[in-house]
């Protein structure tokens, strides 16, 4: 980069953030490349619109958001279309970030009897690197219930062409995963947003301030800091 831009204060984390990440740019670290936000988002919308137009699918209680975009019949026709949409996203994303998200021998504990161990001590843990245990497991769960929808969702866009016990079962399978899909997104944006401040500007910009990253992100802190050398 030129040194003419730089005097003009050209943004610099924002501009490496289209292609880097896990690098410290000024008092900047870069969280999230530009193509894993897209990816991000396009998960984030495309379940927006989905559930835009499945609920007043699912229940008239709901009947006046149909209205917001043209009424039943175009929910109908739009729903399944956003559904796959949404679905490849989720694939999309489960590939980029499938090895940032593997789980160390500690971190399991976030899947079993010491749970709330973990909850208690995670704000204080020296040994949370990129992601915490239970960042991990919302990404496990959140794409297999992802795969989930798909599979049931399939089934109930073909109603003659499977035997009516599998479209029961898809039919629970479907309403029982959506569920816990919303329940947990509250929790999902009020963690990224207000309960952690500095957090939703790795998804919007890619970076963070180098404070949020030692306090949320200890080891991912000091292997990037070259403080600690980073575990192959
Ligand atoms: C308005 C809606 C949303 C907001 C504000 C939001 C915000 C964020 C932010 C800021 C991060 C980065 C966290 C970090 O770097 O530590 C993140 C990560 C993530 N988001 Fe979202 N998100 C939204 C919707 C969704 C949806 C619909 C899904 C799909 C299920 C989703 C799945 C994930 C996953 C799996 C991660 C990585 C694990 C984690 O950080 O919890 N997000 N989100």
């Amino acid at each position: 980069m030129s040194k003419v831009v730089r005097q003009i204060g050209f943004d610099e984390g924002a501009y490496e953030a289209r292609e880097k990440e896990n690098v410290v740019v000024g008092g900047e670290i870069i969280r999230h490349r530009l193509s894993s936000r897209i990816i991000h988002w396009a998960v984030g919308v495309t379940f927006f619109v989905c559930l835009v137009t499945g609920l007043p699918v699912w229940t008239p209680v709901f009947g006046w958001m149909g209205a917001l975009v043209g009424g039943l019949s175009v929910c109908r026709i739009i729903h399944p279309i956003a559904g796959l949409a949404f679905a490849a996203a989720s694939l999309a994303m489960a590939v980029q970030w499938w090895d940032e998200m593997k789980m160390t021998k500690e971190e399991r504990g976030w899947v079993g009897p010491k749970l709330l161990e973990y909850l208690r001590d995670a704000a204080n843990h020296e040994k949370i690197g990129k992601y915490n245990g239970g960042q991990k497991v919302y990404f496990y769960t959140s794409k297999l219930g992802a795969l989930g929808l798909l599979v049931s969702g399939v089934v109930l866009w073909y109603p003659t062409s499977f035997p009516q016990w599998i479209r029961e079962v898809a039919i629970v399978l479907h309403n029982v995963t959506f569920i816990m899909f919303a329940v947990s997104l509250v929790f999902h944006i009020y963690l990224a947003s207000v309960a952690e401040p500095g957090t939703l500007n790795s998804m919007t910009r890619g970076t963070v301030s180098k404070a949020w990253a030692r306090i949320h992100h200890p080891k991912w802190y000091r292997e990037l800091m070259g403080l600690e050398e980073p575990k192959r």
